[in-house]
């Protein structure tokens, strides 16, 4: 393992590993032996499809012939990134917080696929509820009712299998209802009115018109959206990619608009606030994590054959709870920044642009010189990490005697 890298909960891997391993026996089962070779051309083909060959995206990925790189290597890589979001969202969100103490949680993954959304919320499930029970004096087994929407039936079948296993090694009952249709479908907005927490990784963007030099969401996807965002705690994820990104952005500040008669939503997590997002600026700009978690040693072999050497989880996201008319925006402190850019080495110094409390976009920086372990975060810091910056510099820069810590957890509203 890498020292900078994120080791998750113990509770949280073996879920991921129960469900890899689930894969790789049915691979040793089918041909004899796992072949990688085979395995990692698929990885290529469907990266190729996430990322250059967009167009073709939403017509060839629920596609069999995928199923073998989804289940063999994108489920265990991506349900870390849904730990990482549901880790902080909770820091942030008593709405979030509280889902893994209900003796029932009722979840709606939409564009489900073969299930690395769901089986990374039972793995964050998992360690948040062996903390809490660490602090309990009984522990009650929870019941988990999973009802997903998923357009590929192959893939709508394998996610049955994967939320299965990953249930059991998150010691969860588990009541599973897949649906292979589309999630735009008239019964979603009543069962996301159902839910505790409505989940939707990498779909949404197969929803989107390309063609923008600053890609957005059409007016009907936006509307659906908002329908989720007032029913339950909402998360997304999407690939951090310019286009993709930049059309989560501008849903993110549609969600918050305070034009409209009422908001849909209050953001939890990644923003510090409510405010038009400031990155939006500057059409080349995109907000997005670039987190090091360490993998699993399948995914690490897997990512040296097909030559994926940082290793950096990168995804974007947002976590929303529906706004309630009456409560406090925000509890964040005015000295907290989210960190949005990696280090942009200049000599003798370290300079990076953060996105402050107040909605504005600030460059800091901090001599070599200046710099002391108490400030050492902000060269330290992933990129979209928040922390507090004690006392905040009116001038941008980071002195001697200022404390650069990480955010500590926060309730909303
Ligand atoms: C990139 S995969 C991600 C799957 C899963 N959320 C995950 O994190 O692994 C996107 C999935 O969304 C599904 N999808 C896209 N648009 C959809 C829609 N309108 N309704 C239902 N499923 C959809 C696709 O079939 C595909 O399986």
């Amino acid at each position: 393992m890498n020292a900078s890298q994120q080791v998750l909960p113990a509770a949280t891997r073996s879920v991921i590993l129960a469900v890899e391993e689930l894969y790789r026996s049915a691979d040793q089962t089918t041909t004899g032996a796992t072949d990688d070779a085979a395995l990692a051309r698929a990885i290529i083909r469907l990266s190729d499809l996430y990322t250059s060959e967009r167009r073709s995206l939403s017509r060839e990925q629920a596609d069999e012939d995928h199923l073998i790189a989804k289940c063999g290597y994108f489920l265990a890589s991506d349900a870390p990134k849904v730990v990482l979001a549901l880790q902080e969202a909770a820091a942030r969100s008593t709405s979030f917080a509280q889902l893994s103490r209900l003796d029932c949680v009722r979840v709606l993954d939409l564009g489900a696929g073969v299930g690395a959304t769901s089986c990374g919320f039972l793995a964050w499930l998992a360690a948040a509820r062996s903390q809490a029970h660490a602090n309990a004096t009984q522990d009650r087994r929870m019941r988990v009712e999973l009802h997903a929407f998923e357009l590929g039936a192959p893939a709508a079948r394998a996610y049955e299998q994967s939320v299965r296993v990953a249930a059991e090694a998150a010691n969860v009952d588990v009541e599973v209802h897949v649906e292979a249709r589309d999630f735009r479908h008239k019964s979603v907005p009543a069962l996301a009115q159902a839910s505790d927490v409505i989940l939707c990784q990498t779909a949404l963007n197969e929803l989107l018109v390309e063609d923008h030099v600053d890609p957005r969401h059409l007016p009907a996807t936006v509307d659906m959206v908002a329908q989720w965002a007032r029913a339950a705690p909402l998360l997304l994820i999407e690939p951090a990619l310019r286009s993709t990104t930049r059309a989560l952005m501008a849903l993110r500040d549609a969600l918050v608009a305070h034009s409209a008669a009422q908001p849909a939503a209050t953001v939890v997590a990644p923003c510090l606030h409510q405010h038009a997002c400031p990155m939006r600026a500057k059409v080349d700009d995109w907000c997005h994590e670039a987190r090091r978690v360490e993998p699993t040693p399948r995914v690490a072999a897997l990512d040296r054959i097909v030559g994926r050497r940082d290793g950096r989880a990168l995804f974007a996201y947002l976590a929303t709870v529906p706004f309630r008319k009456g409560a406090p925006n925000s509890v964040v402190p005015e000295s907290a920044i989210r960190i949005v850019t990696d280090t942009l080495g200049s000599r003798g110094k370290t300079e990076r642009v953060v996105c402050r409390a107040d909605g504005e976009l600030r460059l800091m920086r901090l001599l070599d010189r200046e710099s002391r372990p108490e400030n050492a975060l902000f060269v330290e810091g992933e990129r979209g990490m928040a922390v507090t910056v004690n006392p905040m510099p009116a001038n941008d820069r980071i002195g001697p005697e200022v404390v650069v810590a990480p955010l500590a957890p926060i309730g909303e509203g």
